[in-house]
């Protein structure tokens, strides 16, 4: 995609691709039907835990409810479901499935097959096992960068944002832990864009970044397993190319809200800048994202429960303070191609704070 190249045929859309657009004609609007259930917002910018909430009702629930809980998610970031511990990794692509669909995703978005995954792995192509025993051999991003940095906050990232089409949604679930530690952050890239004065937002907005996994050819060498080069969950995302180009700041199309759309695990370098300036910009939206402890939430993970965040506004990070066994499943849904709608709003502006 060129920098920030303006669609005429639909007028403020910056960027996206006419094969990958969401299916919502405007953002989705909550219709109650979460109300009945006891939740709580951990943090006021990011984080809701709901209580009573199963997955498995939820997947025999209305579509109405699935497009309440894509906009709950996608509004607070993530939302945590405590004890799902009987959910299957079966059970847990469906409801990716549903959410994502209910949610508007393109038609020609499916689950994501990360490009590691081994073909006929235990869980199928397309569950993603987390698992501490794998990582202290080198498999994971998470891993070979702290590996490299004393910092913990090294890891920041949000879902392959290397795709052509990342990801929407994702749902983690663990389900073995150590006695303590194991946490996991997220923090918000609405409240990063919130943070930006007028004109360094205005400035950003007209700027596109690479995103870049180029590094995983190695590591698939590495692990004596050959990248996956078929469709990984979208026809856009085929082939040995792990780099993409995106738009700096992106619009969710559920909630309508601009965010920041940069991280330290894959973005390495914003485009039509010096390398200079992409340096010193994309070190201080990292800094946003990690010393802002104001704009991040911390769960502290129980056997069985279960996270479901919005990767295109959002940015994660493990925590690696244990020795004991951690492991658990994730999905990962593909969402549209990143666009910047000009005319849409931030967080606070649209909920007039
Ligand atoms: C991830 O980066 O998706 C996994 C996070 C975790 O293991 O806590």
């Amino acid at each position: 995609m060129p920098s920030a190249t303006i669609d005429h045929a639909q007028d403020a859309i910056v960027g996206g691709h006419p094969d990958s657009r969401p299916r919502l004609a405007k953002p989705l609007t909550y219709a109650g039907t979460l109300d009945s259930f006891q939740q709580f917002d951990v943090t006021p910018v990011i984080g809701r835990e709901f209580s009573g909430l199963h997955l498995r009702d939820l997947l025999k629930g209305s579509d109405e409810q699935m497009r309440d809980l894509a906009l709950t998610i996608s509004q607070r970031g993530v939302v945590f479901l405590r004890g799902q511990g009987d959910a299957t990794p079966m059970e847990m692509k469906d409801f990716m499935l549903r959410l994502t669909e209910a949610s508007g995703c393109p038609a020609s978005s499916d689950l994501h097959v990360h490009p590691l995954t081994e073909e006929g792995s235990e869980l199928g192509d397309q569950v993603s096992v987390i698992s501490s025993a794998k990582q202290k051999k080198g498999g994971g991003l998470t891993h070979q960068l702290s590996d490299v940095s004393r910092f913990a906050s090294t890891g920041w990232h949000s879902d392959i944002t290397f795709e052509k089409v990342p990801s929407d949604y994702a749902m983690l679930k663990i389900h073995t832990l150590p006695p303590t530690g194991g946490d996991t952050l997220w923090a918000s890239g609405y409240e990063i864009y919130d943070r930006l004065s007028p004109p360094m937002k205005a400035f950003l907005e007209t700027l596109t970044a690479t995103h870049d996994a180029s590094f995983f050819h190695d590591e698939a060498e590495r692990l004596g397993n050959p990248l996956r080069k078929d469709k990984r969950g979208s026809p856009l995302n085929q082939g040995g190319d792990l780099r993409a180009v995106h738009p700096l700041i992106r619009t969710n199309p559920v909630t309508g809200w601009k965010s920041v759309y940069v991280n330290k695990g894959f973005t390495k370098r914003i485009n039509d800048v010096t390398k200079d300036e992409s340096d010193v910009l994309l070190a201080y939206l990292f800094n946003l994202v990690t010393q802002n402890h104001d704009a991040q939430v911390r769960f502290k993970w129980s056997a069985g429960d279960l996270a479901i965040w919005d990767n295109r506004s959002t940015f994660h990070c493990a925590t690696y303070d244990y020795s004991a066994d951690r492991a658990g499943d994730r999905v990962c849904s593909l969402g549209e191609a990143p666009y910047l709608d000009l005319n849409s709003k931030s967080r606070r502006e649209a909920l007039g704070l």
